[in-house]
């Protein structure tokens, strides 16, 4: 059984009399410790797909299992129980609050799932370790570089051992060489046996990962998986076509 099963999903929008379909009859599975990226343009339902699949909002139709748990039906309050205990979020701008110290940054996912305070600042430092960060616990957040603020983020992320870390477009506002050096942090982490999905428009972020899903208008236009890739079925469809014949 797959970690995340979506079927047939699909969300509509409807803005005045326009029907909006952002997600139109997905299917899909992520397995556990795959590194994956959702790569597309923009507009093409990206973020949609991620906030289904990371239990921030509800398809309009069709099925999603959550670590053998339908649902597709569940309301905001469980929801948000699930994704508190199973869903890491790494965000483009950190998402971290300016006022609270690193340390203290990191614990909040395990404030809301009630861990103890000593339990709390334990697990914030070896996740902080995780990310080579445990020399800044006192820090603010604006007293960090880019990078490091971005690391903290993906600490507070994987705090309470998530089943999955979505991390949407997480190098978009460092510089390249930053942003080279969060994206090895990700493969490390993945190394390490996590499921990483990685949402960007660029394709050279895309290509850190094995897996990618390409969507385009709501569908999923493309898969490149190497598990598919020999198996007796279809050919992947990423494959490109054979060069034309330049001598001919
Ligand atoms: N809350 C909403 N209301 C109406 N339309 C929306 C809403 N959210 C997204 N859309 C539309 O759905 C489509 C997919 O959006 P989105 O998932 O944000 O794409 P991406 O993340 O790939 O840029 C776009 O056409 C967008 O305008
Ligand atoms: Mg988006």
């Amino acid at each position: 059984m797959a970690l995340v099963e979506l079927r047939n999903v699909s969300k509509i929008y409807h803005v005045g009399d326009e029907e909006i379909r952002a997600l139109d009859n997905v299917t899909l599975d992520i397995h556990g410790g795959e590194f994956i990226s959702i790569i597309g343009p923009s507009g093409s339902g990206k973020s949609t797909l991620m906030h289904i699949l990371g239990c921030l909002d509800s398809p309009t139709h069709g099925t999603i299992e959550l670590d053998g748990t339908m649902i597709h039906h569940a309301t905001p309050v469980q929801l948000a129980g699930i994704r508190n205990r199973k869903i890491g979020f790494v965000f483009q701008f950190f998402n971290l609050l300016p006022k609270l110290n690193v340390l203290q940054n990191v614990e909040l996912p395990m404030v809301y799932s009630g861990v103890s305070a000593k339990e709390r600042r334990l697990r914030a430092l070896e996740a902080l370790k995780m990310v080579t960060l445990e020399n800044r616990a006192k820090h603010r957040p604006l007293q960090l570089s880019g990078g490091q603020q971005q690391r903290v983020a993906i600490a507070r992320a994987l705090v309470n051992n998530p089943k999955i870390v979505f991390a949407d477009e997480p190098t978009g506002n460092l510089d390249s060489h930053t942003g080279e050096a969060i994206l090895d942090l990700f493969r490390k982490l993945s190394e390490e046996g996590r499921t990483i999905a990685l949402v960007t428009h660029d394709p050279e972020i895309a290509a850190v990962t094995p897996r990618r899903i390409e969507i385009r208008d709501g569908k999923v236009a493309l898969q490149v998986d190497p598990k598919l890739a020999g198996l007796d079925r279809a050919p992947v469809a990423a494959e490109a076509p054979p060069p034309a014949n330049p001598a001919a």
